[in-house]
């Protein structure tokens, strides 16, 4: 879990896959998600702003964004990044689980939000559905929940090549990966809002050489030191055969609106 917030870890992977990445993410994203000038946003899980700049430049000078993490370092990076967006931006230092408070300190009120936003974090909540519950009473009436994640199966060829060199997938890895947002997310949606709506895609990551492939896995939650000369020996056949390593991202967006 203390991998789960390390923003310099992030940022590696981040660097990782959109150096190599077919599909930049967040213009996917963003060419799906309807986000308006004047929107008031709340982005949980905002980490070092993989997503949050697109949301700034969107909601523009009459819109505001408030970007909640648990990580301190994340939000520092984010700051500094968006530092031209004035008070545009407001960051929160708070955990996922109970975030309403953190919110009632600097004075937000409930129903306030036009879109919540969370992307590859939301896994992370003790309960997803009571965070998204919570969630949901800070939306407007007419406002909209979109999270993105990894479904389906997502990472297969990495995860192939680990389990192969011994690596132990822990059920929380492989669960937040291949089944949260099947079992948790679009359910829960369904059952709280009349229309959802799902898009997918999979984004091939090309790694052209083994030292690409390691700086990812050893910035990722399942990095296992132990297991690095097995897997390091594998990866290294694979790339005599095949010359590169092609890993698979597969994406869901979620996008929830017309509240029940
Ligand atoms: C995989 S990163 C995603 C960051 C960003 N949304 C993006 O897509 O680039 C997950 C983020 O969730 C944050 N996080 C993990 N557990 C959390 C919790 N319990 N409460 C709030 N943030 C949490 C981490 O600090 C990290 O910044």
């Amino acid at each position: 879990m203390s991998r789960a917030t390390q923003a310099e870890l992030l940022e590696h992977r981040i660097a990782e896959n959109s150096a190599s990445q077919e599909i930049d993410l967040a213009t996917w994203v963003f060419e799906r998600t309807q986000v308006r000038p004047g929107d008031a946003v709340l982005e949980l899980c905002c980490g070092t702003g993989g997503q949050t700049l697109s949301l700034l430049n969107r909601v523009g000078d009459a819109g505001q964004v408030v970007a909640l993490d648990i990580s301190r370092e994340a939000l520092k990076t984010l700051t500094s990044k968006a530092a031209k967006s004035g008070n545009r931006l407001t960051t929160i230092e708070a955990n996922l689980d109970g975030f309403s408070s953190s919110l009632h300190k600097i004075s937000v009120k409930e129903e306030s939000f036009d879109l919540i936003f969370c992307a590859y974090g939301l896994y992370y909540a003790v309960d997803a559905r009571q965070t998204l519950q919570e969630a949901r009473s800070w939306l407007k009436p007419q406002g909209a929940i979109v999270v993105v994640g990894p479904f389906g199966p997502n990472n297969k060829p990495l995860f192939d090549l680990l389990r192969a060199s011994g690596v132990r997938l822990a059920e929380p890895v492989t669960f937040s990966s291949e089944r949260f947002m099947t079992q948790i997310v679009s359910p829960w949606g369904a059952e709280n809002f009349e229309t959802l709506s799902v898009r997918t895609m999979v984004n091939h990551v090309r790694w052209r050489t083994p030292e690409r492939v390691l700086n990812y896995w050893q910035n990722t939650t399942f990095y296992d030191a132990e297991k690095r000369p097995a897997f390091q020996e594998l990866l290294n056949s694979h790339f005599v055969k095949h010359g590169e390593f092609v890993n698979e991202k597969w994406v869901m967006l979620v996008e929830m609106s017309r509240g029940r």
